[in-house]
């Protein structure tokens, strides 16, 4: 019997899954109402909709509908339960596009660069993970603690070793959570103990897309680590898995730091540029995402344009390993899907209200601007795009997936101060990305089902 659904055989898509069933109910929550339709770039005001007080009502774990809570109370019937949430915010579920669950535990570890700071703290670390146990206890806390920041869909990478993958799948299964990870592929350029090769990595990569891939809300990404990592008859066999599995994802690192762009032209004299080798082994395309994309240039930021490959902006982790100021004008110009990622642990927090904070920062030093609007935007609805999952989640239209962070807008005595002394929603916003942290997420709830409630853990 599948373990998950109780029907014959092994774990598979086809299987209904118990997870699911547990939501078939009817459920409503009040509150005020914030989500995004459209990217406030490109629509402006029309692209926020906004219901100071409103009710949201879920069926089965999808939203059926939502509107002013006095229309929709009076056409309810007297028995729905209603979660109360008045007096709190409620966004869509943060989307984080880019995070390795693996180095939970280097997170704010000092003072290296890129490739420096990968050999001192996280090969070691990531080394543990051969150890299933131990691979099982992080993911479990990697799970509760991106409910306990209102991120509901993470693209995460897991580990070399294939159990990794178990590990966190599980985790992210028993909680119901939208969960898009893979196993590291990286055959050479790094320590023996964490290596794997170009068949090893293709074949196991397989096993996995055909356990995982489509299970209730898990996707398989294939997950070369970055470009120096892999011997070309590795990254040839990456780009195959992608292509043989329609619907699977493909996550990588591109541009990130220039000590690491100077070497994969050393490593790879052939390619025009650092994106064009992922290209030359087809790994651009839908459903392909990658981290940083900072040293890019036009060619490459349009390339990734014309073949529907997303970059997940990193802020928190771009400071903190001294890398680089990412292009948002640019990326958006040229109409590239742009995600933002925590990339813990370069990255230095799972909130991803103190990375957008971040981004404000990253982008003042680079003479752009970044609204209140649009930075939600691309942590809900824009994160949602860049996975090609805007259909399923990232905002609250009839027949989405009900996740849904709930912001508490007086969770600390200065940010009810600060809070009671705005005068619009769009500095209330403002004020919730650039004080905001854990502190302010009084609820998560993942398929309308409360997944965490602060003070209860
Ligand atoms: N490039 C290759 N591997 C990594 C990693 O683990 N983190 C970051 N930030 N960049 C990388
Ligand atoms: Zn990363």
């Amino acid at each position: 019997l599948c373990p998950d659904c109780a029907s014959a055989g092994p774990r598979s898509r086809f299987h209904f899954p118990r997870k699911m069933t547990d939501t078939r109910r009817v459920h409503a929550v009040r509150g005020e109402l914030i989500h995004f339709t459209a990217d406030p770039a490109d629509a402006g005001d029309a692209a926020l909709t906004h219901l100071p007080d409103g009710v949201m009502l879920i069926v089965d774990g999808l939203i059926s509908e939502s509107g002013p809570a006095e229309a929709m109370l009076a056409k309810l019937p007297a028995d729905t339960r209603i979660t109360d949430y008045r007096g709190k915010l409620i966004l869509p579920g943060f989307v984080d596009t880019h995070i390795h669950y693996a180095q939970t535990d280097i997170i704010a570890s000092y003072g290296e660069q890129l490739l420096a700071w990968l050999e001192k703290y996280t090969f070691p670390t990531e080394a543990r993970f051969s150890d299933p146990e131990h691979a099982g206890e992080v993911a479990d806390f990697f799970c509760d603690e991106l409910l306990r920041n209102g991120t509901t869909t993470a693209l995460a990478f897991a580990t070399v070793h294939p159990a990794s993958v178990d590990a966190l799948f599980e985790a992210a299964w028993q909680r119901s959570m939208r969960m898009i990870a893979g196993k590291v592929l990286m055959d050479r350029n790094c320590p023996d103990y964490l290596a794997d090769t170009a068949d090893t990595g293709y074949t196991d990569s397989k096993a996995l897309i055909e356990k995982w891939h489509g299970c209730d809300r898990l996707l398989y990404a294939v997950t070369p680590r970055f470009a120096p990592t892999s011997t070309r008859e590795q990254m040839a066999l990456a780009g195959r898995l992608f292509a043989e599995h329609p619907g699977v994802y493909l996550q990588s690192h591109v541009a990130e730091n220039r000590g690491e762009v100077a070497w994969v032209a050393e490593l790879y004299p052939e390619a025009r540029s650092y994106l064009d080798v992922y290209e030359r082994y087809g790994q651009l395309g839908e459903r392909s995402v990658y981290a940083h994309c900072i040293w890019l240039d036009e060619t490459d930021r349009e390339r990734m344009a014309s073949t529907g490959s997303a970059m997940s902006f990193c802020p928190t982790s771009n400071l903190f390993l001294g890398s680089g100021l990412f292009d948002l004008d640019r990326a958006h110009a040229l109409g590239v899907r742009v995600g933002i990622g925590t990339d813990v642990g370069g990255g230095t927090s799972f909130s991803m209200l103190q990375t957008l904070n971040e981004a404000y920062k990253v982008l003042q030093l680079n003479g752009q601007r970044l609204s209140a609007e649009r930075a939600f935007y691309l942590a809900t609805l824009g994160g949602a795009r860049s996975l090609y999952l805007d259909d399923r989640i990232g905002n609250f239209a009839p027949g989405k997936e009900a996740d849904f962070v709930v912001i508490d807008p007086a969770a600390t005595p200065l940010f009810a101060r600060r809070m009671a002394a705005t005068t619009s929603l769009s500095e209330r916003l403002f004020v919730l990305m650039m004080l905001g942290d854990d502190r302010c997420v009084a609820a998560t709830h993942i398929l309308g089902e409360c997944a965490f409630e602060a003070g209860t853990t």
